[in-house]
């Protein structure tokens, strides 16, 4: 999709397939929605009877008199006072759905010129661009009848004044690229787990490095991850045929502002399926377990991004990848395993396998000297219970660390809740026969599977986000979310 601002003074002079204009709650027009109220001799306050100008609403008139686009879509913003980034990004999210859905080939949007406090224009356009990318995924790598036709929409333009177009445009380049990144994820999320395998990870890793000059790919095989003896993330891919891979995705810049700076570390969990192990899962709804490599795929979405933005900073992403099966050669509960950092683990859950596989990758990460690490992982079904699937789980003992990642949230609508991570949480974790158990029992599961992570992260500023409620949807609608690719974009954004 192609994305620019347009910068026609008379909003009712435009011509275009689809003007999007807000409008808040109890019908308070923004000021775009007045221009072409007045042009049109209130077409749009003739509405408002019906149309009440709720978030998540719209309504599409046509061939308004006075206006010379051919639609005008009004768009619901919710109450004015409440309005804030999430709001506006669910609006240019719907903007570009409803447009994509009548199938015309562009539009034009003034979302982003209404005021929206804790934003700039800059964030708003990110917004936007973002929400036009992802409008138009359709997932189709194994479908092969009943395609719907791919939407038309090509093009959509970012009504603003000309001394404002070049910020604008900074902002939509850096939407495009968050939205290109989501939908690289939400693609592996949804491939089915016998073809999106840990070493179709890798072959996407590398790929990326062929695409993207500033990345550098190194996929470590089965021999190379024991050489570095990962023994708690081997005893996890043990049980399984298909062979584990260790991916280390690194963006170097080449300018010179970016070099003596420590890099900053993503981790992602990169289970291409699991069933649970010996401790197998019930059988209802297992394929939603397909999804439990987007940690991984949110790291790689996150590094396209950041390639293509060239973003002037050293980022390295660390994949640990492989699947969770039952067989005579898999993890048993009551095996004592030992870790990279050398620590041993008590495996009571073979389920509770993605901090085995982290907790390697976390120790990795050390010899990076980072700046600061961020592991995203669908960690804990506790965590869904805790936050639903609106709010990833924020796990970090560095307050600066944690605001920082609550606060690109809060700016992407992608957002997180800070959960605790104290000592008192960690004697859940007592073992008799190890350093450790693997799990810390019915309470605070999503709490303890922190605190398990965080015996393996002292050597930098570290923070843990749970996704496993918000990477993806169930239902019909069923599908990849992309999330936590804006938050972390977002995060990398503000520290460059
Ligand atoms: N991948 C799951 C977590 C999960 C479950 C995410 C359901 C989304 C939906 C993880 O490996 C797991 O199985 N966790 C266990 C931990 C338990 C055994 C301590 C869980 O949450 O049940
Ligand atoms: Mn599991
Ligand atoms: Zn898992």
């Amino acid at each position: 999709m192609e994305f620019s601002t347009q910068t026609t003074t008379g909003l009712q002079q435009l011509r275009t397939a689809a003007l999007g204009v807000g409008v808040f709650a109890d019908g308070v027009l923004t000021a775009p929605a007045e221009v072409i109220d007045r042009a049109s001799e209130g077409a749009i306050s003739a509405v408002l009877s019906e149309f009440k100008g709720k978030a998540n609403t719209h309504v599409v008139l046509r061939n308004l008199p006075g206006v010379k686009a051919e639609r005008v879509i009004v768009i619901g913003l919710g109450k004015q006072d409440a309005y804030r980034a999430t709001g506006h990004a669910a609006a240019e999210q719907l903007f570009a759905n409803v447009c994509a859905g009548l199938n015309v080939a562009d539009g034009v949007s003034t979302l982003a010129t209404v005021e929206c406090e804790g934003t700039t224009l800059r964030s708003r356009a990110r917004a936007m661009a973002a929400a036009g990318q992802r409008s138009s995924y359709r997932y189709e790598a194994t479908r092969t009848r009943d395609l719907e036709p791919a939407p038309k929409l090509k093009k959509l333009s970012l009504w603003t004044s000309r001394s404002k177009a070049a910020e604008a445009l900074a902002g939509l380049k850096e939407g495009t690229a968050i939205g290109n990144g989501m939908n690289l994820a939400r693609l592996l999320g949804d491939m089915p787990p016998n073809l999106c395998t840990p070493t179709y990870l890798g072959e996407t890793a590398k790929k990326l490095g062929k695409e993207f000059k500033t990345l550098k790919v190194d996929v470590l095989d089965r021999k190379k991850i024991e050489a570095e003896k990962m023994g708690a993330f081997l005893s996890v891919a043990r049980g399984s045929d298909e062979p584990p891979v260790f991916i280390v995705i690194r963006h170097v810049p080449k300018s010179p502002k970016a070099k003596g700076k420590a890099p900053l570390v993503l981790v992602g969990k990169g289970l291409t399926f699991d069933s649970g192990g010996i401790s197998i899962k019930p059988s209802a709804n297992m394929d939603e377990m397909k999804y439990d490599m987007c940690g991984a795929a949110s790291v790689l979405g996150t590094l396209r991004a950041v390639a293509e933005l060239e973003l002037e900073r050293e980022v390295i992403g660390l994949i640990a990848s492989c699947e969770n099966m039952p067989s005579g050669r898999a993890n048993k509960p009551g095996d004592v395993v030992t870790s990279m950092s050398g620590q041993t683990i008590e495996i009571l859950n073979t389920d509770a396998e993605g901090r085995l596989v982290l907790c390697d990758a976390l120790t990795y990460a050390e010899r990076f000297k980072p700046e600061a690490v961020i592991d995203i992982a669908t960690l804990t079904g506790a965590c869904v219970v805790a936050l639903g699937h609106v709010n990833s789980g924020l796990f970090s003992t560095d307050d600066t660390l944690a605001n920082e990642l609550l606060e690109a949230g809060r700016e992407t609508g992608d957002t997180a809740w800070r959960m605790p991570l104290e000592d008192a949480y960690q004697e859940q974790l007592r073992s008799n026969f190890a350093d450790m158990a693997n799990i810390g029992g019915m309470p605070a599961g999503s709490v303890t599977a922190a605190c398990f992570l965080s015996r393996y992260t002292k050597a930098y500023p570290w923070a843990h986000l749970d996704i496993a409620g918000t990477a993806w949807k169930s239902g019909k609608e069923k599908g990849a979310t992309g999330r936590p690719v804006p938050l972390l974009t977002q995060f990398l954004l503000s520290r460059s």
